[in-house]
């Protein structure tokens, strides 16, 4: 890959399309690469106090470098966040900043941040557009691609939100240093999936290069990253609204929802680690009703 240009996947959505750029060094072209989907050249950045600390000024600076006013909203980290208070509580932040209906949003974090801040745009002022900028490989592969947003309630996770497609998503594989190792091996989870939903040799690749992806090698985290959000978009253009197809996007996950809420959807289980053991748990289920061959 030319590390400078980076790969772009399309999102076939006809009028809703839009387009996953993925590379390196892509924060600090923020400013260049977001103007085009920023009509009124201002913005406001929604992120949580981890991403911001570690990468908002650079986000700043870059966006404000290329002319556009930026206000940021920093949420205290964690899935708590994804909730109707922390839902309130951004909106209300959002009016107090007069975000017009031409602005758009930019949500800078993993899937909380992306999760909330998208449905917060699906329905703020009845709808304003959004930019994906995903900070954990969770959110790179999977939670930024394909517009699924929500927040939970007491009775369980992600019940409340709305299909919601972002109008652009820039996937900068350079914050995923900063991640910690815990959080990269659980968006690994999302990643090995991919590879056992119907592409054996990236599977294949995934058991040669497995070690190099969570190293956080360049190359090889460019490719898995690159090949999971192909998959994706595939799989969303076929069937954005999960009627059929997009339900393959779930493999392992009724174990992992079920690990999830036995250990109370928290750091004891990341969502990843769930999913990881989720896929095994399905596949020694499947190996034992006899639907899939052991080996
Ligand atoms: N919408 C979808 O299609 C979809 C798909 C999968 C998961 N999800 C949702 O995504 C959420 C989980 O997302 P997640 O795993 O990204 O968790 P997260 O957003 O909570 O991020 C994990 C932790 O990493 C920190 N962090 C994020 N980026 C960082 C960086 N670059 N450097 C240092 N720290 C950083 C965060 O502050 C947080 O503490 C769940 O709520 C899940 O329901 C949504
Ligand atoms: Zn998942």
């Amino acid at each position: 890959m030319n590390a400078e240009a980076g790969r772009r996947v399309q999102v076939d959505l006809g009028g809703r399309a839009y387009e996953v750029h993925i590379g390196t060094g892509l924060i600090d072209r923020a400013g260049e690469l977001l103007a085009p989907h920023l009509p009124r050249r201002r913005t406001v950045v929604v992120t949580d106090r981890h991403v911001a600390d570690h990468h908002g000024e650079r986000l700043a600076a870059a966006l404000e470098a290329g002319g556009i006013a930026v206000d940021m909203i920093v949420l205290p980290p964690g899935e708590q966040t994804k909730s109707f208070a922390g839902l309130e509580d951004l909106i209300a932040r959002l009016l107090a900043l007069k975000l017009d209906r031409g602005d758009r949003i930019v949500a800078f974090g993993g899937g909380v941040v992306g999760d909330l801040a998208g449905f917060a745009a699906a329905i703020y002022k009845r709808g304003v557009d959004f930019i994906q900028v995903p900070t954990t490989l969770l959110a790179q592969v999977d939670s930024s691609v394909g517009g699924k947003t929500a927040i939970d309630t007491a009775a369980g996770k992600n019940l409340v939100g709305a299909f919601h497609q972002p109008c652009f998503v820039l996937a900068d594989l350079d914050v995923l240093a900063t991640l910690p190792g815990r959080e990269l091996r659980a968006g690994y989870g999302e990643v090995l999936k991919y590879g056992l939903l119907g592409d054996a040799a990236f599977f294949g690749w995934l058991e040669a290069n497995g070690g190099a992806v969570l190293a956080g090698e360049a190359g090889a985290l460019a490719h898995a990253v690159a090949r999971c959000v192909e998959m994706k978009a595939q799989i969303v253009a076929e069937d954005e609204r999960e009627s059929g197809r997009r339900a393959l996007l779930n493999l392992g996950h009724t174990f992992a929802h079920a690990l999830e809420s036995e250990t109370g959807f928290g750091e004891a289980l990341l969502h990843g680690e769930a999913v990881a053991v989720g896929c095994a748990l399905a596949f020694r289920f499947s190996a034992e009703l006899g639907v899939c061959p052991p080996d």
